[in-house]
């Protein structure tokens, strides 16, 4: 679909199950044309069933409104809520209230506390276990010849990952994929069937996952191990610890940012595979040389995370528009992550892209996505595990997708590949 048969007046993109379901074709054509157009396209919020009504918000489509908003946290602030279109009813704030949603000083103090937990020297320790669970988890598969990519390979990465970080039992991770599962799937029926009570779901999920975290920091201060929530609790990490809320919202914070994101990266990443198979090609020809940049390509194309949303703290101006104290915008990284002025022919996926100035992890500033580095470990594990065991890997139907407007996620991906692997 090319840009001209788009009118951007006709484009809503707060119409959840209008836009948001339309093909992804769709999708990028309607950025395509708001990105054109000159100015800021405005909309009001999305209907949801919680959330105070607002005044609305400013659409940022190119790249470089992007990284300047990004850039200038005191002026595009994120304590009024940026991980979502709406603002937050108080009750949901002492789940969701993480440091996603704060500003200086607060979210400078806990990114220091929790980014030991995520050095290098910590990720390299992670390693080999994030190697060893890639092995586990196509050893159950490989002998079938067919699986669903979603549940049975991709998911499982992150999951059983973040969860030995934290130190949740196996016993436990079936239940944080369901709860992280209706956090990040409340616009879609499929997780949350009574549409009556999204916000009680909603709700309910922090809840469950705050019971979860709150038992087990009992158990670790009368029993530290290594795991991560031992040392942000009982932690003296230069002197500071979390309190016992601040260590639910992170966790919630952590379990589904750390989830949901690989999970479909790594989903999208075999059906792009799927319907380029010159890319594959490439790919197998020279794994450890074009691993690096397929790893981000996938990123960009994925772009997992659809946007993030910033209110303004003092006037400003983005692309000819004067933005107002109080204004919102959303800055829609899948939409930067296409802009012809950043990307040559951005509709191409193209594994050994170079340069790739994507930020599907975020724009520079101090949000920055906290596990990029081992997002990017995953996803490279997990691709090496599969290009080199089932290599001819490949969807057998179109991606089920899930209705947000913030995930770009995929419920469902059935694959085939060879029984047994081929060598
Ligand atoms: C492909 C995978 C991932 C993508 C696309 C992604 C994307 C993002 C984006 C767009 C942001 C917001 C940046 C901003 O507001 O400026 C973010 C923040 C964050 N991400 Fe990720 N993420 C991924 C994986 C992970 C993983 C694996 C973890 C942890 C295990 C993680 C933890 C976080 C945290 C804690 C934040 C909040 C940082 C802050 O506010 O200071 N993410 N991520």
């Amino acid at each position: 679909m090319s840009t001209d048969e788009l009118d951007p007046a006709g484009i809503d993109l707060s119409d959840i199950n209008g836009f948001w379901s339309r093909p992804i074709e769709y999708r990028h054509a309607a950025f395509d044309a708001l990105r054109a157009r000159p100015g800021l396209p405005f909309y009001a919020e999305p209907d949801f069933s919680f959330g105070q009504p607002g005044p609305g918000y400013y659409a940022l489509t190119r790249l470089d409104d992007i990284v300047t908003a990004s850039r200038t946290p005191a002026v595009y602030i994120s304590g009024e809520g940026a991980a979502g279109a709406v603002d937050f009813p108080v009750e949901l704030r002492e789940f969701y209230g993480s440091m996603i949603n704060m500003d200086d000083p607060r979210h400078g103090r806990l990114r220091r506390i929790v980014s030991r937990g995520f050095t290098p020297k910590m990720l390299d320790a992670l390693t080999d276990n994030v190697s060893q669970v890639a092995t586990r988890i196509v050893d159950e598969v490989i002998e079938s010849g067919e699986c669903d990519a979603v549940a049975d390979l991709a998911a499982k990465l992150p999951l059983t990952i973040i969860c030995d970080m934290m130190g949740i039992p196996a016993s436990q991770h079936r239940f944080v994929f369901d709860t992280t599962n209706v956090i990040l799937g409340t616009q879609d029926p499929e997780y949350v069937p009574d549409r009556s009570n999204i916000f009680q779901a909603f709700l309910d999920a922090g809840q469950d996952m705050a019971n979860l975290v709150r038992e087990l920091a009992k158990l670790r201060a009368e029993h530290p191990t290594d795991d991560l929530i031992s040392k942000l609790t009982n932690a003296e990490i230069d002197g500071e610890s979390l309190t016992p809320d601040e260590l639910a919202s992170f966790f919630i914070l952590l379990v589904a940012a750390g989830n949901e994101t690989t999970r479909n990266a790594i989903s999208w990443g075999i059906d792009l595979l799927t319907k380029n198979p010159e890319q594959r090609t490439a790919w197998l020809a020279d794994l450890d040389g074009v691993t690096p940049t397929a790893v981000e390509e996938i990123v960009r194309w994925a772009s997992p995370v659809i946007f993030m949303r910033r209110v303004l703290a003092e006037p400003a101006e983005l692309s000819g528009q004067r933005l107002e104290p109080g204004d919102r915008v959303l800055m829609f990284y899948w939409a930067a992550n296409r802009d012809p002025a950043h990307f040559e022919h951005p509709e191409r996926f193209d594994v050994r892209r170079s340069p790739n100035p994507h930020i599907g992890f975020g724009g520079p500033g101090p949000h920055f996505c906290l596990g990029a580095h081992l997002a990017r470990r995953e996803i490279t594990v997990m691709f090496r595990e599969l290009l080199t065991r089932i290599p001819d890997i490949h969807a057998t139907a179109e991606p089920a997708r899930l209705s947000s407007q913030f995930i770009n996620g995929i419920k469902r991906l059935p694959v085939a590949f060879t029984p047994g692997g081929t060598m």
